[in-house]
């Protein structure tokens, strides 16, 4: 169906341009013609030379060539083609498009063009998912351009996240979608499942301490954050058992879960999932339970003082899995749920939990975390602190099924010494 459809490919300046030359070779082998405009920026990834070779066409990248203009215009140039695709779709260029800028060839034909337009993203997560590209690319969709991807995946910088550039055979069905009418909307291609293998154990939600049959301490955990962990690993291709407490959160997909109410039976569940190559202890495990719970309910009694509550420390879960020894997970993830100090009182943590990592977040009133739909964490391991953005729960999890999945599959030789 692509058969003498023009393409108008715009190459801008990112580490995945070299994909476009695969791009422009599906495309032609679909019988579809490719004019490329190569910005300055892109010409360091990729040759005019080489796009004209693969387009068999004269490659435009300058704005005020006498030559080019003779030849064709700018604006005839952003009108002869069916489709404007720009692939990669840098952070900057999406940003020029947004503010309405025409200060080189790329965006003077971009803002010209009377055509569709795809972007085909390709930049590091922490500049996709920073509020100005967000706000950029929401612009953009509302003046109608059309986006595929980014991809979820391992990027050229190591860190893992959406901000792949679709594959290019994602980028011509896009492409193919956008040029027929009966086709579906663009799906999202499916997640790579590099946790394949791997086994994983979750902690999640609060517990329940019994101070007599039908009274308990507990906290306000809600479990949205250490569910949604156990779904992205699962997502990811891990079998993953999930230890909760009682919370309302839906069981996630693909998921083992196992109910508990007190810390004694999260810890006895844990130790039940046999051998893990990663645990996540994500559980506001309660700190204290009762010496000895009471049999029977406590009763009031008129004129007597309430009863003193004598309480025993719980066992420390997240410390008993990092305990050396065969048993233990590759790699054990704490959290640090603080509301002062937050890094200093992290970092301190992991030393003496014993575990690998930990993800430290704020969860003071004013925050909103408790319950809420967004976390601003710090992950710390034995290299330092990261400073994620605020994100939501469940890009909080999917970012940091990433890195474990990372971590899991391509230990780096620093982190091999560990
Ligand atoms: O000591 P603190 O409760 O601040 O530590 C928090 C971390 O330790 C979390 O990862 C939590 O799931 C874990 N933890 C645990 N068992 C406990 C207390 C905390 O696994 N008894």
């Amino acid at each position: 169906m692509l058969k003498g459809k023009r393409i108008l490919l715009v190459v801008a300046g990112g580490i995945a341009a070299f994909k476009s030359q695969e791009l422009i070779r599906l495309l032609r082998k679909h019988e579809a013609s490719v004019r490329c405009v190569l910005t300055e920026a892109g010409a360091k990834f990729v040759t005019p030379l080489s796009l004209q070779a693969l387009t068999e066409d004269k490659v435009y990248s300058d704005m005020f060539s006498l030559t080019d203009e003779s030849e064709m215009g700018h604006i005839q140039l952003s009108r002869d083609a069916d489709l404007l695709v720009v692939a990669p779709a840098t952070a900057n260029i999406l940003g020029r498009m947004a503010a309405g800028l025409a200060d080189d060839l790329a965006t003077t034909v971009l803002l010209a063009t009377d055509k569709p337009v795809l972007a085909a993203p390709a930049m590091n997560v922490r500049m996709w998912t920073h509020a100005a590209t967000v706000a950029n690319v929401e612009t953009l969709r509302q003046r109608g351009i059309h986006f595929v991807g980014p991809n979820d995946g391992v990027m050229a910088c190591n860190e893992y996240g959406p901000g792949r550039m679709s594959e290019p055979a994602e980028i011509v069905a896009a492409i193919e979608s956008l040029l027929s009418a009966e086709k579906p909307p663009l799906e999202k291609p499916p997640l790579e499942k590099p946790m394949a293998g791997k086994r994983a154990l979750v902690t999640s939600g609060p517990t329940r301490e019994a101070i007599d049959p039908v009274r308990y301490i507990s906290n306000h955990s809600s479990g949205k954050q250490g569910h949604a962990i156990a779904a992205a690993l699962a997502q990811l291709g891990a079998e993953v058992t999930l230890v909760s407490g009682p919370v309302n959160v839906p069981d996630p997909a693909g998921v083992k879960v196992v109910k508990i109410e007190s810390a004694d039976q999260m810890l006895d569940a844990c130790l039940a999932a046999g051998k893990v190559d990663v645990a996540v202890c994500a559980a506001a495990v309660a700190d204290w339970k009762m010496a000895v719970p009471a049999g029977s309910k406590l009763k009031k009694k008129p004129g007597a003082a309430p009863p003193a509550l004598e309480l025993t420390p719980n066992p420390d879960i997240l410390a008993a899995l990092s305990k050396p020894g065969a048993k233990r997970p590759t790699l054990v993830v704490g959290f640090a749920a603080e509301t002062e100090n937050v890094v200093a009182n992290a970092v301190e943590k992991r030393t003496r939990k014993g575990c690998d990592w930990i993800v430290a977040n704020d969860v003071s009133p004013a925050t909103g975390t408790f319950g809420g739909e967004r976390n601003t964490v710090h992950l710390i391991s034995a290299q330092g602190v990261q400073d994620w953005p605020t994100l939501s729960k469940d890009r909080v999890a999917m970012q940091l099924a990433g890195a474990i999945a990372l971590h899991l599959t391509r230990p780096r030789p620093a982190e091999a010494a560990e």
